[in-house]
């Protein structure tokens, strides 16, 4: 579900307004997104009681106020992440900000306050993270299919208090919130569940079981800003009385290079889940740097998402961790693809291929394929692939009930339905007590 009912050219228009006045696009961008967080935590009763003076210097200062409820959210308040502090805003492009989100709907329902708008927002405002970093939100329905065929197997097998998963392109969070909700209700009495876990418990194991990587920053904070808004709004608290303590594990890092991050540590995750970028890396020397650290599957004028693969299966994954991805389709036709296909694929426990490409995936204009490994040697002789006819007649209005995404939906819970009943039988056969 998404709430950005306004044509993207709208908000092209604003930041267009906006930076006569800041002299930069960028910054226009941020001081205008800025503005919706902040109206965010504020109308979600997420924001300490401060007085808010109106105006471009009340919103620094609630920027200010908000980055001291948590250490997770610093970088609200840095002018390296946010450079607001530097570039004032006039009254005239304040009051043009100020207009736009009173009509728009930018907060959501009055109920929703893990901040699916404001990640969609953020990309459409986001020249630099749309075309420089290929920021492409994910949609929760898909988001929730990935974490269905990863997480919750791993949670079965692993145990929900023990699971860790990550996303290491996790943009401004959309997969880490679905992620930290299905985490949650795993805990504290979902299906599987911890006993005697509830509550505050529950919601700190939650955010302890997610982890996200990203280049940019302001989409990291945004992604620390929306897990701990959502675990506050779960137990009826204000941001400033979330425990310090509580773990955020969200990190700025190039999760393809950076050796040094913690959160990037080899064999700490049981399920890993992504929507990579597809892009080629345009500088040359990040290029050149990606493909000798990957040689086994970048060549040639490879997409991104293959070495992301191979970080999530060769290294961040613990042995026979899930990884799931939604993905570019273009490892099939082209030359690219071909080691990835014939050498490098065939090394892991392929789970499913879902042929999403006729499916309507907003802001997904390429092609795109669902793939399910586990981080081992292949098992078995199965591999499920739910095979495409033919895409959507048309627009669906909306996409989560498009034809195609239904019947995607219906033949893996069919495939699912089939294989625990299949589990159950040859438990009962060998006279084992079951849990279905
Ligand atoms: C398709 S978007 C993921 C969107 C995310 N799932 C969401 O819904 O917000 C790809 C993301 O990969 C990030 N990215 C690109 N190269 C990266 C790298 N080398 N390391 C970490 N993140 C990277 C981009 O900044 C972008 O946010």
């Amino acid at each position: 579900m998404t709430t950005c009912t306004l044509p993207p050219a709208s908000y092209n228009k604003l930041a267009t307004t906006v930076a006569r006045d800041t002299g930069q696009r960028p910054t226009a961008a941020f001081w205008i997104h800025a503005a919706a967080l902040v109206r965010h935590a504020h109308e979600h009763g997420l924001a300490p009681a401060d007085d808010r003076p109106p105006g471009p210097d009340g919103l620094l200062k609630s920027l200010e106020s908000l980055a001291r409820c948590h250490p997770a959210l610093a970088p609200l308040a840095d002018p390296a992440v946010l450079p607001l502090w530097e570039r004032p805003l006039g009254e005239a492009a304040w009051a043009a900000v100020e207009e736009f989100w009173d009509r728009h709907p930018a907060l959501e329902s009055g109920q929703r306050v893990d901040g699916y708008a404001l990640g969609d927002t953020y990309q459409l405002l986001s020249e630099e993270a749309r075309k420089g970093r290929a920021l492409c939100q994910t949609p929760p329905w898909v988001a929730r299919l990935l974490l269905r065929l990863s997480l919750e197997p791993a949670m079965e097998e692993w145990g929900p208090a023990d699971v860790r998963m990550i996303d290491p392109a996790c943009g401004t969070g959309h997969i880490a919130v679905a992620a930290f909700h299905m985490a949650r209700v795993a805990t504290s009495g979902g299906r599987g569940s911890h006993p005697g876990w509830g509550g505050p418990r529950a919601v700190e194991r939650a955010l302890a079981a997610v982890s996200g990587v990203d280049l940019d920053p302001y989409a990291a904070a945004l992604t620390a800003y929306r897990l701990l808004s959502s675990s506050a709004s779960v137990l009826g608290l204000s941001l400033d009385r979330v425990p310090a303590s509580w773990p955020v594990n969200v990190a700025v890092a190039d999760s393809l290079l950076d050796r040094a991050e913690p959160l990037l540590a080899a064999g700490a995750y049981h399920a890993c889940v992504a929507n990579p970028p597809y892009i080629t890396p345009k500088d040359p020397a990040v290029r050149g740097q990606v493909r000798a650290a990957y040689p086994q599957v970048a060549v040639g004028k490879y997409s991104l998402s293959l070495p992301f693969t191979a970080l999530m299966l060769e290294r961040l994954a613990v042995p026979g961790g899930f990884v799931a991805q939604l993905t570019s389709n273009a490892f099939m036709k082209r030359e690219f693809g071909r080691r990835y296909i014939t050498e490098f694929l065939p090394r892991f426990d392929s789970r499913w291929i879902i042929d999403t490409s006729g499916a309507y995936i907003p802001g997904h204009g390429t092609p795109t394929c669902i793939l399910v490994h586990r981080a081992r040697p292949p098992v078995g002789d199965t591999v499920t692939v739910i095979r495409g006819n033919r895409g959507e007649p048309r627009v669906p209005e909306d996409p989560a009930q498009g034809f195609v995404w239904r019947a995607i939906e219906d033949a893996v819970e069919n495939r699912l339905a089939r294989d625990r009943f299949q589990a159950a039988a040859d438990s009962a056969r060998q006279g084992e007590p079951t849990n279905t």
